[in-house]
């Protein structure tokens, strides 16, 4: 079974993958993935894949396990998890990063909108968890039990609305 594990920058698909990996799942970047497949169209300071070639080379796999990257979903995958976090705290995970204001709003945005979920609503088994205040080890689970079919009802997407949440505080990161 292929599994997508994607979502905005910061939102902990690594960190998460970490532990699945340790749990016993294959787990492949979707960076590596797109060198083995010779999908690189460059490679600066940030890798820019061929999504459409890699897609159709992903296809003729027969992978089982979890694919990490925030464009992972537009790979066909069979099941998709889309991990969240609330925008105020995405951005202060971002500056932890020294990312430059303009790459941490443009981040920070996009989760605000559900850029992530939207795109990956084209696929079949498309799940949302909210990293916001779980753990690392709560995420992994509920990732874990997805997988197996479990609790799928309660992470269908559709529940989170961060302009709801974030209210008032919009301010701090949207410019009119
Ligand atoms: N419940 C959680 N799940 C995952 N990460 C969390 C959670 N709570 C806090 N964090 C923190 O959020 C950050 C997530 O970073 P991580 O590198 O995993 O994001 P990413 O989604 O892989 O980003 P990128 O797309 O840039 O690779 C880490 O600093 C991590 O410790
Ligand atoms: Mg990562």
């Amino acid at each position: 079974m292929k599994v997508a594990l994607t979502g905005t920058p910061g939102c902990g698909k690594s960190e998460v993958a970490r532990e699945l990996k340790r749990m016993g799942y294959r787990i492949v970047r979707i960076e590596e993935l797109a060198r083995n497949f010779d999908c690189v169209i460059k490679e600066d300071d940030e890798i820019v894949v061929d999504i459409k070639k890699l897609a159709k080379e992903f296809a003729k796999t027969d992978f089982d396990g979890i694919v990490e990257g925030h464009l992972s979903h537009l790979l066909n995958p069979d099941i998709t998890i889309v991990l969240r976090c609330n925008p105020l705290i995405l951005k202060k995970r971002l500056e932890k990063r020294g990312w430059n204001a303009n790459k941490i709003l443009e981040n920070v945005e996009a989760e605000l909108v559900d850029v992530i979920l939207v795109e990956a609503l084209e696929n079949k088994n498309v799940y949302e968890i909210d990293t916001t205040t779980r753990s690392v080890e709560e995420v992994t689970n509920i990732v874990d039990r997805l997988i197996k079919g479990k609790d799928t009802d309660k992470f269908k997407p559709g529940k989170i609305d961060w302009i709801a949440e974030v209210g008032d505080k919009i301010e701090e990161f949207v410019s009119f």
